[in-house]
């Protein structure tokens, strides 16, 4: 089906937070903190203050009034302490965009400064296991005798990697507007993965009633997870919208973005694999070092893949997290899957070499029949369905597996395989159905933040109706709609799905009105392991000269339920796969040692893949009928593409070149200081 928002997106007719028309508007603008730890001794407005068209100043000077339990995240002004370069410490509010700027460069803030530390290493004497990771995983798992078995193993590998602070770069930055209107209800427009939990936030933060508070995001250019959790624009434009008793506008400059929207934490991560004289994998373990802020603990899940994996008797696998004086990290596609599983299968890969096994062959024989950690059955498991698939649509058997071999000109070629999954899940939710003049209107809090929800949605509903799509109205984006889980963790359309085909279905039976909520459902779902999986092939050219790896093929295959719409679908399985690109090749945000925050602030230096560097990418997916899931047996899609990815072409680089690279990004640099 073609996207319902297709046209009113690409004519630029698409609404989003910052461009809502409000009479009497006026801007805010951040100042942000020049320190990374320390106090704010004292903030002075007084030029701010006489500047054009200044209304208001907002800072711990002065703290508004916010719930005593707000996220500290979210906690804007009310304390001196400062806990990392960036955070916002004043805000100017004017009748311009350009005057609040101008005048929040004129405000003056002297600091207290302390000793900081920014610097996340394998040795930090800071480093501690947390009770639990995300989103409520123990941080460690234990199964036999891990040491015993590696020390009888036929081959065993011994590995550590490292990848960087990642941050999304949606298109839309993020941006926020609020006002509060006669009746004292507070309206914003924010740049939100779901209207419902961040009304649920913001009127915690400002400790009022929810009903009290309407988000609207109608329209949301990408969020990845960066907006996922109610970020500080939104929260700011309502203290300052009450503070000026006029509409206020926020919009984060890409730059601000760096410091305010959360990143993937980076990882340090040495795994440990032994296997048999067959290559039965006897023992597995993977330790994860990353890091949090000191204002709350974000413990990223990047072990938790290697519990779903492959079958070993002997499984270890942990984490261990340092609080340092830097932002806290957040979301961000496939948290804890897209770093994990890059070590896990990248380590599978020098497992394959050093057992003389082919990497495809490896994975098939190590499948498992039972979720390896908890026991748990799979509600359905195709890896290998993907592997065999994938390795025949990209000619797998014509492989020569020995390494640094291939030449064309200046070019080395290699091809890397590499594994995918991700969890399936489903949240609790509303929706109401109603018939008006013959066509059915569905109204649900979901959102579309570029995934085409609204489409997916459409059809799910015009499929249990048995009516024409066309006669299908799906409202979305509103907190004012029936209650809907964020659209993250790629669980939007299996939980907000399952509770339109209900009342879909209850629309059926009554005739007028049908109204679901899922929460009993879901609630008695049986206790299976819910994972899609897929497999990626990869093909890349290594320049001798310059350095530079180009991806000259890119294949996925998934196993992922029944695919809703298979346009959308593709499109989610090569966007998450063209961030892998990124993320193997040149997505990294390096840290200011010397003064805390981020070195690099803007899409001059953090790099994402361009049309030009994704030229060849390819996703299929293989039958999969699941009946353990929800109503339209789906399982999620947005993140497991990028899982796997950087794998697979780490490991085709390896192939190509015969260096074995263990720090994402493989960027020119690196890859030409070791060979030539
Ligand atoms: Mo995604 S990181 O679950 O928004």
């Amino acid at each position: 089906m073609k996207r319902i928002e297709g046209r009113v997106k690409v004519t630029g007719l698409a609404t989003y937070a910052a461009e809502y028309p409000v009479e009497n508007v006026t801007y805010a603008y951040v100042v942000q903190s020049q320190i990374a730890k320390g106090r704010v001794k004292h903030v002075d407005d007084g030029q701010a203050l006489e500047s054009p068209g200044v209304l208001a100043v907002l800072s711990c000077e002065h703290p508004p009034d916010l719930a005593e339990d707000a996220d500290p995240e979210l906690a804007l002004f009310q304390r001196r302490e400062v806990a990392y370069r960036g955070q916002i410490v004043a805000a100017v509010v004017a009748d311009t965009y350009e005057n609040a700027r101008a005048a929040a460069a004129a405000v003056r803030v002297d600091y207290d400064p302390d000793d900081h530390d920014v610097s996340l290493s394998a040795d930090h004497p800071g480093l501690y296991r947390p009770e639990v990771v995300n989103p409520n995983f123990p941080s460690d798992t234990q199964k036999g005798d891990v040491e015993a078995a590696l020390a009888d193993a036929a081959t065993t590998v011994d590995v550590v990697y490292e990848t960087p602070v990642l941050h999304n770069n949606p298109m839309e930055p993020h941006a926020a507007l609020a006002y509060w209107d006669a009746e004292g209800r507070l309206m914003v427009y924010d740049t939100a993965q779901g209207t419902s939990p961040s009304r649920a936030t913001i009127a915690k933060t400002l400790g009022l009633p929810p009903e009290r508070v309407r988000v609207v995001s109608r329209h949301v250019g990408g969020g990845f997870g960066s907006k996922g959790t109610t970020r500080p624009q939104a929260v700011l434009a309502a203290l300052a919208a009450r503070q000026v008793g006029r509409p206020v506008k926020i919009a984060l400059t890409r730059q601000q973005m760096f410091d305010l929207t959360g990143y993937r934490t980076p990882t340090i991560q040495r795994v440990r694999l032994g296997a048999d004289g067959e290559g039965r994998l006897v023992a597995v373990e993977h330790m994860a070092c990353e890091q949090s802020s000191t204002l709350v603990e974000f413990a990223e899940q990047t072990a938790t893949p290697t519990r779903v994996m492959y079958a070993t008797p002997n499984l270890r696998t942990g984490h261990r997290l340092v609080r340092l004086d830097v932002a806290t990290p957040s979301w961000m596609r496939a948290p804890g899957e897209a770093p994990g599983m890059y070590a896990l299968e990248s380590a599978m890969d020098e497992l394959a070499y050093a057992a003389g096994l082919d990497p495809v062959e490896l994975r098939v024989l190590n499948d498992a029949d039972a979720e390896p950690d908890g026991g748990l059955p799979f509600s359905s498991r195709n890896l290998v369905a993907c592997l065999r698939e994938g390795a025949r649509r990209f000619g797998w058997e014509r492989r020569d597996p020995v390494p640094g071999i291939r030449r064309e000109g200046e070019w080395l070629v290699g091809t890397g395989v590499a594994s995918s999954t991700y969890p399936t899940r489903r949240m609790a939710c509303r929706a109401v159905a109603t018939m008006r003049d013959g066509d059915v209107l569905v109204r649900v809090a979901a959102a579309d933040i570029g995934t085409g929800a609204r489409t997916a949605l459409t059809q799910i509903a015009a499929g249990t109706l048995g009516m024409a799509p066309e006669r299908v109205h799906v409202e979305l984006g509103d907190s004012d709609l029936p209650k809907a889980p964020v659209a993250g963790g790629s669980m939007g359309t299996a939980s907000w799905g399952s509770a339109v085909v209900r009342a879909c279905e209850e629309l059926k039976r009554d005739g007028k009105e049908g109204r679901a909520d899922t929460a009993g459902e879901i609630e008695a779902d049986a206790k299976l392991a819910r994972h899609a999986f897929g497999a990626q092939f990869a093909e890349v050219r290594v320049s001798s000269v310059t350095g530079e790896v180009r991806v000259a093929r890119l294949l996925g295959v998934f196993a992922a339920g029944r695919i809703v719409d298979a346009t959308l679908a593709r499109s989610q399985f090569l966007g998450g796969m063209t961030m892998g690109l990124g993320m193997a090749l040149m997505e990294e945000t390096v840290t200011d040692e010397e003064f805390g925050g981020f070195l690099h602030r803007d899409l001059a230096q953090y790099h994402v893949p361009a049309c030009a560097d994704a030229t060849n990418l390819e996703a299929y997916w293989v039958e999969e009928q699941d009946g353990e899931l929800n109503p339209m047996g789906s399982k999620g899609i947005g993140e497991i593409g990028i899982v796997g990815t950087a794998a697979a072409i780490g490991n085709a680089v390896h192939h190509a070149t015969g260096h074995r690279f263990r720090e994402l990004p493989i960027t020119p640099a690196k890859v030409l200081l070791p060979r030539f």
